[in-house]
C-alpha cells in the first residue's frame, strides 16, 4: 500500500560548538536523530534535517585568539572537522549551516525586533565582574578564586569542586580573572533582557500539551515553581556574535542567536531547493518540526526557545526530543582513562556503524543515560549483526551463485514465513517512530533468529549433497535470501552503508519500507560480499590508546599557548631589560607547612641570606613538607606582594609541572642562598 499522506517534517540536532571535535557523546544524538530521519524518509514522508555549527561567544573568541588565529578561520576549520566527522558516521544532513551566517543574522534581528516592537524586550544596568586588563566583562566560569566555604584555592566563579558550595563570584576570596590573572573589578552596564514573564501562561501550557517527555515536564514544572526571572539576552563587546540593531556595541547572547540558527539552516536549505519556507514556520503550518537535543540544555529548547517563537509569531516546535548523556564502561567519558573518544578516533581504529547499531539496540525514548561498556557492545555487534544477519546471506549466497547462477528460485515455498516477516514491519514501524530503537532492535533480531532456525533446519549444505535435490537447495535458500531482504529493509535506518552494499548485493533499485512488499522470485543477485567483519577487542584496547595520546597532544597545545604560569597568555618575545628586571634569587626552604583550609598550597619560609619570605605556593599535591625542608630552590623576589586568605605571599617558587606532577627547581649544589640568578 503505497503512503497516500505523506507527512513534511523537520527535523533538528544541536548544534555543536564551533570549539571542539566532535566525540562519542555529541555522536549519540546525532545518530539518534539520523535514524529516525533514515527512518521518515525509508516510510515516504518529506523530511529535511538540518544541522549548523553553533559559532558565537567569548569561548571561541577566547580560543582563536589564543590559537592567533581569527574566529571565522576556526569556525571555518572546524566546520569542515564536523562535517567529516559526521560523515563518517553516517549522519546525514540535509545542510549544514553555521550560525555566523546572513541567514541567522536576518532572522535573529527579525525575532528581536518583533519582540522588541511588543514591548517583550526590557533594558536595566547590571553590576558584573570586568577583567580591567583585558577590556572584558568575565562570566562566572572565567572567573577563579578561594572558595569562601572552605578555602580552597582555584575554584571557578559559580561553585567550588571541593566542598560543593554555590555562590556568587563576588563572594569569591581574592578572584582573579582566569584569562588574564588580573584582579577583577565590578563594573555596570547596560544589558538587554528578554521578558519571560510575559509568556509564563503560554509556557507552562506549553510544557504541558505533550511536546516534551514525561520526565522533562516535571523537571520543567520545578522550575516553573520555583520562579523565574527576565532572561540576559545581552553582551557587551568585545564578543564574538550579532551586534543588537538598536544597541551599538551590544550583541546578541550566543544563546539567543543558537537556536534560531535551525531556521538559518533550513532557509539556506529551501533557498538552494526551492522549498517553502514559510509552509514549515508559519503559524498555522501542518508540518511537524522536531529538536532533538541532550538534557543538558532543556531550559533553552522548551521554555526560551517556544517563548521566543511564538512572540515573533512563528509556530512553535511540535515537540523537543530530549536524551540522556553517554557514559563510557558505567563512567563518565574521562580523558585520562582514554575514555574520552572524539568521533575521528572511533573511525580509525572501528567502524562507524558497530556504533551506530550499538547506540541502536539500547537508545529509548527516555532520558536516561546509556553507558557503552566496550565489552558489551563488541558482544552485542558480533552476535547480533555478524552472527546473526549477515550470516543468514553468507549461508544461502553461495548455493544460489553455484546452482541458479545467482538467480532465485521463481517461487517461495514458505509464504507464510515470509508474509510474518513483511507484517512485523508495522510493528517495527511503530517502534521507530517512538523512537524505541532498543525495542525495534530486539524484534529485528528476533526475526533474525527466526531465519537462522529455518535455515538450520531445513540444512541446505545437507541436502545439496543428496542427488537430483538442486531444486530443495535453491528454494530453501532463495527463502533464506528473501527473510534477509526483509531484515536489510528494517536496519538500514540504523547502518545504512551495510544496507548499501546489502542493497548492490540484492541488486535492487530501493531497500525502503515499501519496497519489502515486492518479492524476490526469479530475481537474480550479485556475487556475495562480507557484508560487516567481527569487532576485533584489540582493535577496542588500540583506540582507547590513541584516546589517552590525544589527551597528551592537547595537553602540549594548553600548555605551549598559556604557557608555564597556568592561565596567563606567554609573550612571544621579551626585551633583555623585561628580563633582566626579574629578580631570581636562590632560597633555602627554611620550613615548610600545611595551611589549613588549603588542600593545594604549602606555606614555604624561605631564607634569602639573612632576609626571610614567606611564600604559599600551590605544590601540596607533590610534596610532604618536611620533605622539603633544608633544601634549596629559585625564587621571584620582586613580585608584587599577594594578599591570600591565609597570608601575604611576598614573592613565588619556580616549579615545572602538568597534570602529572610538579617539579620544584632546585640549582646544582654549591649554591648560596640570596645568590642572583641570572
Ligand atoms: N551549542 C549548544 C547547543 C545549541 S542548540 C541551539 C551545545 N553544544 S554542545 O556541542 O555542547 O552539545 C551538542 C549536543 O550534544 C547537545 O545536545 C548535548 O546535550 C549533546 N552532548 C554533548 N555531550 C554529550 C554526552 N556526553 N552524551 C550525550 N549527549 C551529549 O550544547
Ligand atoms: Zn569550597
Amino acid at each position: 500500500m503505497p503512503n497516500t499522506d505523506p507527512r513534511q517534517i523537520l527535523v533538528t540536532s544541536a548544534l555543536p560548538y564551533a570549539n571542539g571535535a566532535i566525540h562519542l557523546g555529541h555522536l549519540l544524538e546525532y545518530i539518534q536523530t539520523d535514524i529516525w530521519v533514515r527512518f521518515q524518509k525509508s516510510r515516504g514522508h518529506e523530511c529535511h534535517y538540518v544541522c549548523a555549527d553553533d559559532a558565537h561567544g567569548t569561548a571561541i573568541m577566547l580560543r582563536a585568539e589564543q590559537e592567533g588565529i581569527s574566529p571565522e578561520a576556526l569556525i571555518d576549520r572546524v566546520s569542515q572537522d564536523h562535517q567529516a566527522d559526521f560523515a563518517r558516521f553516517g549522519v546525514g544532513f540535509d545542510n549544514y549551516h553555521s550560525t555566523h551566517s546572513e541567514e541567522n543574522r536576518y532572522f535573529s534581528e527579525l525575532i528581536y525586533t518583533r519582540l522588541r516592537d511588543k514591548g517583550h524586550i526590557a533594558t536595566r544596568d547590571i553590576e558584573q565582574m570586568y577583567d580591567p586588563q583585558k577590556g572584558l566583562f568575565l562570566a562566572d566560569r572565567f572567573i577563579k578564586g578561594t572558595c569562601p566555604k572552605c578555602h580552597t584555592a582555584d575554584q571557578y566563579g559559580d561553585n567550588c569542586e571541593a566542598c560543593g558550595a554555590t555562590y556568587t563570584p563576588a563572594e569569591l576570596i581574592d578572584p582573579v580573572s582566569a584569562i588574564s590573572g588580573a584582579t577583577p573589578e565590578v563594573r555596570s552596564s547596560t544589558h538587554y533582557f528578554f521578558k519571560l514573564p510575559d509568556f509564563a501562561d503560554f509556557m507552562h501550557e506549553w510544557i504541558h500539551d505533550g511536546h516534551v517527555q514525561p520526565q522533562i515536564r516535571n523537571k520543567l514544572q520545578e522550575w516553573f515553581d520555583s520562579g523565574f526571572n527576565e532572561w540576559d539576552i545581552s553582551r557587551d563587546a568585545p564578543y564574538f556574535g550579532f551586534e543588537i540593531p538598536d544597541a551599538p556595541g551590544k550583541y546578541f547572547y550566543v544563546w539567543l542567536d543558537a537556536p534560531i540558527g535551525y531556521l538559518a539552516s533550513f532557509k539556506n536549505l529551501c533557498e538552494r531547493q526551492g522549498l517553502d519556507f514559510d509552509a514549515y514556520w508559519r503559524r498555522d503550518s501542518s508540518a511537524e518540526v522536531y529538536h532533538f537535543i541532550g538534557k543538558d540544555i532543556v531550559y533553552f529548547h522548551a521554555l526560551f526557545w517556544p517563548a521566543m517563537l511564538h512572540g515573533a509569531e512563528f509556530r512553535t516546535p511540535t515537540a523537543v526530543n530530549c536524551h540522556g548523556f553517554v557514559t563510557v564502561n558505567g563512567a563518565k567519558m574521562s580523558k585520562s582513562r582514554g575514555t574520552f573518544i572524539k568521533a575521528a578516533t572511533f573511525a580509525e581504529h572501528l567502524n562507524p556503524e558497530y556504533l551506530r547499531y550499538y547506540f541502536a539496540a539500547k537508545l529509548t525514548p527516555g532520558v536516561d543515560d546509556l553507558d557503552l561498556n566496550l565489552e558489551d557492545f563488541a558482544q552485542r555487534v558480533n552476535s547480533d549483526l555478524v552472527g546473526k544477519v549477515v550470516n543468514i546471506a553468507s549461508r544461502c549466497a553461495g548455493f544460489i551463485r553455484k546452482l541458479g547462477n545467482g538467480q532465485l528460485a521463481t517461487q517461495c515455498v514458505e509464504p507464510a514465513l515470509l508474509q510474518r516477516f513483511i507484517d512485523a514491519g508495522e510493528e517495527i514501524a511503530a517502534h521507530y517512530e517512538t523512537r524505541e530503537f532498543g525495542r525495534a532492535m530486539r524484534r529485528i533480531m528476533e526475526l533474525a533468529d527466526d531465519a537462522n532456525t529455518y535455515i538450520a533446519e531445513a540444512e541446505p549444505w545437507v541436502v545439496a549433497k543428496q542427488e537430483g535435490r538442486e531444486q530443495d537447495v535453491l528454494d530453501i535458500c532463495t527463502v533464506g535470501i528473501q527473510l534477509f531482504h526483509q531484515l536489510m529493509v528494517y536496519l538500514a535506518p540504523v547502518v545504512p552503508s551495510m544496507a548499501q552494499d546489502a542493497q548492490r548485493f540484492l541488486q535492487l533499485d530501493s531497500l525502503d519500507w515499501q519496497s519489502r512488499t515486492h518479492g524476490l522470485e526469479g530475481h537474480t543477485i550479485a556475487k556475495f560480499k562480507p557484508l560487516m567483519t567481527r569487532v576485533e577487542t584489540d582493535r577496542i584496547d588500540a583506540m582507547i590508546e590513541s584516546s589517552k595520546e590525544d589527551l597528551v597532544e592537547e595537553q602540549k597545545l594548553k600548555d605551549s599557548a598559556k604557557g608555564p604560569l597556568a592561565n596567563n597568555p606567554i609573550a612571544d618575545e621579551i626585551s633583555f631589560d623585561d628580563f633582566a628586571g626579574v629578580d631570581l634569587r636562590i632560597a633555602r626552604i627554611a620550613k615548610a607547612e600545611y595551611v589549613e583550609g588549603a588542600d593545594k598550597l604549602l606555606k614555604l619560609t624561605l631564607d634569602l641570606g639573612g632576609e626571610t619570605r614567606n611564600v604559599f605556593a600551590g605544590i601540596r599535591k607533590a610534596y610532604a613538607p618536611e620533605a622539603l625542608e633544608g633544601h634549596l630552590t629559585v625564587m621571584v623576589a620582586n613580585l608584587a606582594p599577594r594578599k591570600m586568605r591565609f597570608g601575604v605571599s611576598e614573592g613565588m617558587v619556580l616549579a615545572a609541572g602538568d597534570d602529572e606532577g610538579i617539579y620544584l627547581l632546585e640549582p646544582h649544589s654549591g649554591a648560596k642562598p640570596g645568590q642572583r640568578v641570572s
